[in-house]
């Protein structure tokens, strides 16, 4: 095992706090190749990390140096163990696995990093035989982001490499504005003691309700975002209208209203929330019509907002309130089925959703 490793002056003190970490932690391991010294070139003070896993040391040792020649700082990983325990804890820009390696498999890092809510986004690039088509298909459906021949070609691997850790660069940057947004609804939730939790239940309900109904993964992540922002917009709410105990005046009711607007032109310029915007902007419709931003009807509400509006009813009532204790769950959808008969809810997703909380098949 080898690396490289030093704090980079454009992070943040936490970050860097976590840098510090591993490179004491990486400073005891045994075959430490090279340890930068502050004041290096600017250039290479910014560079990427790369985890170069192989149990071949030849191989290992050749890619590392071909890496560091373009300025690349890299760990070297000898079996797929020690390169999934760094790709947990030393966030490289791209790892490069070796399909065939002791203790874990390319293949099954890949699936483990693919898993993790903390890895999935770092770029993974197989290497296998020059011919190995069945390694290429098992990668593929394994989250592989990419692969490499072996013997390696130098340029290939040097655009490869490049071209993954900018897209790393891209997703950092989207993550860290989704982060914020985030941070946003934490401080809206924040003011309300009562809505503490109610977004990641949202999140983990409306999942799972997806995932019965067998919706491709895409509106799974978009209801697992959407349970989370969807009431993002109420930011632009003042907290006198927000927390008031009693019922809202006309003009309160607007401003409130107005909230999954506010909140859907939020969200718009994140490309990564495309599919959450329909969430955002319509969980308050009503299947009669009667509700807003848009008074849409029955199926004209998308079938994500109608996931998040079942799920979100059901934690109002199933969930002590100021005004109210919790319902216990027969009773929760008793009411809920009575009002779809009203016309405002899905009461096939109610039906499901029931089901699925009742654990009936
Ligand atoms: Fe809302």
């Amino acid at each position: 095992m080898d690396e490289l490793s030093l704090p980079s002056r454009s992070r943040g003190t936490t970050e860097r706090r976590k840098t510090d970490d591993r490179t004491n932690l990486l400073e005891d391991r045994r075959e430490v190749i090279e340890i930068p010294k502050f004041g290096m070139a600017e250039e290479v003070v910014h560079s990427a990390i790369v985890l170069v896993a192989d149990d071949d040391t030849a191989t290992r040792n050749l890619l590392s140096g071909l890496l560091k020649a373009e300025g690349y700082r890299v760990f070297g990983a000898q079996d797929g163990q020690e390169a999934l325990d760094f790709l947990i804890t030393g966030d490289p820009a791209v790892a490069l696995l070796d399909v065939m390696m002791p203790k874990l498999t390319g293949f099954e890092v890949c699936v483990a990093a693919k898993a993790n809510s903390e890895t999935r986004l770092i770029p993974i690039v197989l290497l296998t035989g020059l011919s190995s088509t069945d390694d290429r298909i098992r990668g593929i459906t394994c989250g592989a982001d990419d692969f490499l021949s072996k013997p390696v070609n130098q340029e290939e691997l040097v655009a490869r490499v490049k071209s993954l850790v900018r897209l790393k660069e891209f997703t950092n940057e989207l993550e860290s504005a989704e982060r914020v947004l985030f941070s946003l609804v934490l401080s809206i939730e924040a003011k309300d003691p009562y809505t503490k939790d109610h977004c990641n239940r949202l999140s983990r309900y409306s999942v799972a309700l997806a995932e019965r109904l067998r919706l491709p993964s895409h509106l799974c992540r978009a209801l697992h975002l959407g349970g989370i922002v969807h009431d993002v917009g109420k930011v632009a709410v003042p907290e006198h209208i927000l927390l008031k105990a009693g019922p809202l005046t006309p003009e309160e009711r607007q401003i409130m209203e107005h909230h999954p607007i506010v909140g859907e032109r939020i969200c718009a310029p994140l490309k990564s929330l495309r599919h959450v915007l329909p969430i955002i902007r319509h969980h308050h419709e009503k299947g009669d019509g009667s509700g807003y931003p848009d008074r849409l009807k029955g199926e004209e509400i998308p079938l994500t907002a109608r996931i998040l509006q079942t799920v979100d009813i059901y934690d109002a009532l199933a969930t002590d309130r100021p005004y109210r204790r919790a319902m216990p769950p027969e009773q929760v959808f008793s009411v809920m089925h009575e009002e779809a008969n009203r016309g405002w809810w899905d009461d096939s997703l109610i039906c499901e959703f029931q089901s699925m909380i009742m654990k009936t098949p």
